[in-house]
């Protein structure tokens, strides 16, 4: 088009130049010279003044085409790049529903939050290996080192089960997976974990023990049916309590830490989410919970990577030089608790977010009953590792710690039948070995 005018207009030009010419001719042959070398010029003015404006017309319109196509491309390219969610889609939601089907008759459809940390991992295998439906969520937060959760999570894919990168607190995701599945139970392990975190990340508490442990309950609340819940309290609710060991129906109202009052206020809402909407919840105090694929942050795990590289360990004294005791419990017994209270939590009684008649509320404690102190650890740490570690013994800093924790487990033993049998010497030797290979074969990526 834009040449087919281009040419038209030349040619006019040689039409307007021949009347020009008609015009100008000379009356005398000796005028014709001169006459003839303005014409000329005049002709290859014209020319050269046209060509030019079309070169400009030309280079302005690729320069515009080039624009536009750069920008329409760079529109599709970021629609690619950047998706809507990171979940969705037919070929996600075939993924979860293979990850939640179950392998034997009555077998339950469990959603495990958390189910990249410690404890999640080992009790999604456990329900993964008996036959029930697994789907676990977690958002791989850096609280420490991610890569270990990643691990736990191709550890789990390779045993078909499915976790979804996502936060508790996205109740658009929470709708969609309960829109999707007809989860049985929840099994609310996420949180924000460890005791000194909290003065350097105190939002983090809230964020995940707070906010999202009722992002969790509403969601359970409007599913219909709703699921029984089975979550992870921890034995810091006792605090400053002295009364020892720890029953279920001792003072908990003396918190140490914002992480103990966050689990302290967990048990408060559960009680309310239970009261209101008919949600069946049980909340199971760990103690010292230790094993392989373990939490870095924990003493025995950041005790051994210290003792192995030669350098030193800080162990706390409480007052009067008195030692700080845990009741260490091993992973596998913790996981036995677990699954004892899924298969005697009763039945949600509400739906469509109404109670129809009182649900069970319980709490449980779930440690080992025979606390060591942590210079007694580390005796048996040297012993496995077979290196003397480098002790530098201070006194409690005021950071949340407890002096000592001790578990009553008589209720969790008739109740859920529970009974924990890993000693501490026996359990460390498992994570040792674990360690060992676990770290041999990262450090060598
Ligand atoms: N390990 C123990 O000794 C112990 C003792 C008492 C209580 N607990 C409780 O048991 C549970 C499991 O502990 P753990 O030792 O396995 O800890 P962990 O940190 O290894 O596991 C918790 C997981 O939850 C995830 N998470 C945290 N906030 C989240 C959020 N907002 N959305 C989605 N995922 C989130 C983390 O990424 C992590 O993978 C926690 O509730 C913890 O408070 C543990």
């Amino acid at each position: 088009m834009a040449l087919h005018t281009f040419l038209k207009a030349n040619q006019q030009n040689l039409l307007g130049l021949q009347s020009d010419m008609q015009e100008n001719s000379p009356s005398t042959p000796g005028k014709v010279k001169v006459e003839r070398s303005n014409y000329l010029t005049r002709l290859t003015n014209r020319w050269y003044t046209t060509s030019l404006a079309w070169t400009k017309v030309l280079i302005w319109g690729f320069i515009f085409i080039t624009l536009l196509a750069g920008f329409l491309f760079k529109l599709i390219s970021t629609h690619k790049t950047v998706p809507l969610n990171t979940w969705g889609g037919l070929s996600w939601e075939k993924h979860v529903k293979h990850s939640c089907h179950t392998k034997r008759d009555g077998g339950l459809v469990v959603l495990v939050t958390g189910a990249a940390g410690f404890v999640g991992t080992h009790v999604s295998l456990a329900l993964k290996k008996r036959g029930d439906g697994v789907l676990g969520l977690d958002n791989f937060n850096n609280y420490y080192d991610p890569s270990l959760k990643r691990s736990r999570q191709g550890l789990l894919e390779r045993h078909g089960i499915l976790v979804i990168e996502g936060d508790i607190n996205d109740t658009l995701l929470l709708k969609k997976l309960f829109d999707l599945i007809s989860f049985t139970h929840v099994m609310h392990l996420a949180a924000q974990a460890g005791v000194r975190y909290a003065l350097e990340n105190p939002g983090s508490y809230i964020h995940s023990n707070i906010a999202g442990l009722v992002a969790v309950f509403e969601a359970c609340k409007s599913a219909n049916p709703q699921p029984s819940i089975v979550w992870a309290s921890s034995s810091s609710v006792y605090g400053l309590n002295t009364k020892v060991p720890f029953t279920e129906d001792d003072r908990t109202d003396q918190p140490a830490s914002l992480y103990a009052a966050t689990k302290k206020a967990g048990e408060e809402i559960a009680h309310t989410y239970n009261h209101i909407y008919g949600l069946s919840i049980t909340g199971l105090r760990f103690f010292t919970v230790y094993g392989p694929w373990g939490r870095p942050d924990m003493a025995y795990y950041s005790f051994t990577k210290s003792i192995l590289q030669g350098k030193p360990i800080t162990i706390y004294q409480g007052a009067n030089e008195v030692d700080l005791a845990r009741d260490f419990t091993f992973i596998d017994d913790i996981v036995k608790g677990c699954l004892a209270a899924l298969d005697t939590a009763e039945k949600s009684t509400g739906s469509g977010g109404k109670k129809h008649r009182p649900a069970s509320l319980r709490v449980y404690n779930l440690g080992n009953t025979s606390p060591v102190s942590v210079p007694t650890l580390v005796d048996i740490l040297e012993e496995l590792l077979k290196v003397k570690a480098v002790r530098h013994v201070v006194k409690m800093p005021r950071n949340g710690d407890v002096p000592f924790t001790h578990a009553n487990v008589t209720l969790a033993k008739t109740e859920l039948g529970y009974n924990p049998t890993t000693d501490l010497q026996s359990g460390l030797k498992k994570f040792v070995k674990w360690y060992r290979n676990y770290h041999n074969e990262h450090e060598k990526m």
